[in-house]
Parts: C-alpha cells; structure tokens; sequence
C-alpha cells in the first residue's frame, strides 16, 4: 500500500526543475556577487618595485630621463598615472634617481647638459646634478630614490615606488 510519502511522477519533475532552477541561479549568482563587491574590498596600495630599464642603457654621470605609470584602483574607480625621472648613475655600482617634479609647485624640470643642471620652466628655479637647490623658490632638493630604494635584478634598474 502507498503510503503518504508517495510522490507522483509530476510532483518528482516539478521538484527536480525547481532544485535544479535554484542551483544554476546559486552558480550565477554568487560569482556575480563576488564580483561586484570585491573591488569595494581590495586596498589602493601604490607601493611596488618599478622597472625603469637596462642599467647599461644608462652612461655613468649623465642624468637620462625615463619614466613609468602605475594605476590606482580605488573600489571601482581606475586611475592611471604617470610619473617621470632622471636616471643619473654616480659610480658603476650607485645609481640616484630622481624625480622631475619640481618641489616648487610641480613643473617637470628639464635636465640642460651644458649647464650642468635641472631648470623648471614655471618659475626657473635651478637643481644641481644631485637635485639640490641652487636658485629659485623650490623650498627642498628633488625627490629621491637612492640606497635601498634602487636595485638592479638581471641588469634592470628598480626603484621602489611608494606613491605620490
Ligand atoms: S614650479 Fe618649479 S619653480 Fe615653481
């Protein structure tokens, strides 16, 4: 005798299609989720090791300009950015970089070999080979990336970026 937890053939296929309906809207849905939540939860580290080229491109006492972007991922919002340098390697094994934004105001200085020196076109302040002041309102040398800030790996200057 059928008891009362006979299911009839209906029953059976209308149970299997509403299971089998729930577990493909879970596999769509929880990736989606994911998906939009995720970068609300992911941090805006700008901190990294950046390659700026060979170190035998660049001539021992000569500041070479060279430059990188890094992007910012901020929830869901990229921004990208660029960021230039001068490359000057003081000896075969020490290598300054430093950086072309003028300390003033933040003008790109521009490297003049028969000068000797970095001049900012906004208000002509002068840098020296090493970036310190020698004329003009900046109220400090340039920015830096000098010691453990700079490594060389398989013959690729680095510098170790932490933002701006
Ligand atoms: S921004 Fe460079 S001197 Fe003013």
């Amino acid at each position: 005798m059928a008891g009362s937890h006979h299911i009839s053939r209906r029953d059976f296929i209308k149970l299997t299609t509403a299971a089998v309906g729930t577990f493909i809207g879970a596999v769509v849905a929880v990736p989606a989720i994911a998906y939009l939540i995720d970068p609300a939860l992911k941090s805006a580290s700008t901190d990294a090791w950046v390659p700026l080229g060979k170190l035998a491109a660049f001539e021992i006492g000569k500041p070479a300009p060279a430059s990188f972007t890094r992007s910012i991922v901020n929830g869901w919002e990229k921004t990208v950015n660029s960021y230039g340098v001068f490359v000057l390697r003081t000896s075969e094994t020490e290598t300054l970089v430093l950086s072309n934004k003028c300390t003033h105001l933040g003008c790109h200085v521009n490297w003049f070999a028969d000068k000797q020196e970095y001049i900012c076109p906004c208000h002509d302040a002068q840098f020296g080979i090493n970036g310190q002041v020698l004329g003009g309102p900046p109220p400090r040398p340039l920015d830096r990336y000098s010691g453990d800030q700079v490594k060389v790996e398989d013959g690729i200057l680095f510098i170790h970026f932490l933002g701006a």
